[in-house]
């Protein structure tokens, strides 16, 4: 059917995806104004495109192909809608914690095609796991190793698992992010590794059914994953017991998106470049995007509650915080800004700050915008990740709500918190 032209339509430079844009001056998701949205379920409020998901999971799927198990890594977002919404698209699952399992089972989904990461499962959260039909455990401290052979033996079945490695790659981004360097805590050293290979070879109730590799997030350069894999195919080549039963190459996820500034990872370069390499070595790749997959998806929509000046610096106060995104003050991130309505004020620089008791609590700092004034609306973009997800209660404040917009449909898929809630579980026992 083809699609009506809307003529007022124009692009919003700011947001990673056309699902934001303006009508008449007016910024739109999909086909709904965010200002009526925000007069729905106030402010300040999470709302993500379910046709913006929809198109980077196609991107993924299409540059990997069918071959590939794609996992969408659910501590990025972990809704339970945007779970179903994932899991109607055909995504796998990346966990990380029993929590996150726990979230998929109450969404619905099956454990099945799902694969759980993590530095220390505890064994009530292996235990979960494989009681769910866990796909693979992807393992990286040797500890665990014994506490998944003796949840095998327990039940007599063989463990799936995966061991991530520690390839020692430079992923160039934010030192927090990275996570394949040496003296970080993730992965198994390729040094120590083959201790580690031949303890699950050698037990009857594990099974080595893949190597997986997480370099970092927010990644835009090919290389760091071609240097990777090249380390992870030496170290198979160096004992044919490294190799045997292995079907799986897990890439890991990192895939960056352009937060307003350089451009997101070339997605369909990687894997034209780092495809052929793994189906050359006779493995499928698993790849566990969810930044890419989520976070120009979701916008974080905010008022403006005043304007200060302190010193030489403009403040523009606005009713969203740290709490609700923690991003730019735990990483310096930079998340990309434009008003609800356009205007025409003149631009001015300002720090963006929210109302908690923090000199750290800022949304932006030194950004260019038009002069706004009390009462107008803000969308911060690139928030579908690590947003809500990162939020927290702090100074007691109540978490946003967060609505899920379909072309016009729009629907409410976390309410926003009531003041009580905030203190239900501190209640003395009756
Ligand atoms: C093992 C693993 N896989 C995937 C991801 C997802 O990363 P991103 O959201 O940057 O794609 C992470 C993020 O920390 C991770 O630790």
């Amino acid at each position: 059917m083809p699609v009506p032209s809307v003529p007022d339509r124009s692009p919003c430079a700011a947001s990673g995806h056309p699902s934001f844009h303006y009508r008449g001056g007016e910024l739109y998701c999909e086909d709904v104004a965010v200002a009526a949205l925000v007069a729905r379920f106030g402010s300040p409020l999470y709302a993500y495109s379910a046709a913006a998901i929809t198109d980077r999971y196609a991107t993924v799927r299409s540059a990997f192909g069918a071959d590939a198990h794609v996992c969408y890594a659910v501590k990025a977002n972990s809704n339970l809608s945007l779970l179903r919404h994932l899991d109607a698209l055909g995504a796998g699952f990346d966990l990380v914690s029993g929590g996150e399992l726990a979230r998929l089972q109450a969404a619905g989904i099956s454990a099945g095609q799902a694969v759980f990461a993590g530095v220390a499962k505890e064994p009530w959260e292996i235990e979960a796991a494989l009681a769910a039909g866990i796909m693979l455990f992807n393992v990286e401290s040797p500890h665990e190793i014994e506490l998944l052979a003796a949840a095998g033996r327990a039940r007599g079945v063989r463990v799936p698992v995966a061991l991530r490695l520690n390839p020692d790659v430079d992923a160039n981004t934010h030192a927090h992010l990275t996570t394949a360097r040496k003296d970080v805590k993730f992965g198994v050293d390729l040094a120590r590794a083959g201790t580690v290979v031949e303890r699950i070879t050698s037990d009857p109730y594990l099974q080595l059914r893949g190597y997986h590799v997480h370099l970092g997030s927010q990644l835009r350069a090919i290389e760091p994953w071609l240097a990777a894999f090249d380390r992870v195919a030496a170290f198979m080549a160096a004992d044919p017991r490294r190799r045997e039963g292995v079907q799986w190459y897990d890439l890991g996820g990192g895939f960056g998106i352009a937060y307003g500034q350089g451009e997101p990872l070339d997605v369909g370069a990687l894997a034209a470049q780092l495809l052929p390499r793994i189906v050359a070595h006779g493995l499928r790749p698993i790849v566990e995007p969810g930044r890419y997959l989520i976070g120009d998806a979701g916008m974080l929509v905010t008022a403006v509650s005043g304007r200060k000046v302190g010193g030489a610096t403009a403040f523009l106060l606005v009713d969203a915080a740290m709490n609700d995104l923690l991003r730019p003050a735990l990483y310096q991130a930079e998340h990309p800004m434009a008003p609800v309505r356009a205007t025409d004020a003149a631009s001015e620089i300002v720090d963006v700050v929210g109302p908690v008791c923090e000199t750290g609590d800022f949304l932006a700092r030194k950004r260019a915008l038009p002069a706004l004034q009390r009462g107008d609306l803000l969308a911060v973009f690139g928030a579908g990740a690590y947003g809500s997800a990162m939020a927290s209660n702090y100074n007691t404040r109540p978490r946003p709500g967060e609505v899920l917009v379909d072309g016009e449909r729009v629907r409410l898929i976390r309410r926003r918190q009531r003041l009580e809630q905030l203190w239900e579980d501190e209640q003395e026992p009756a």
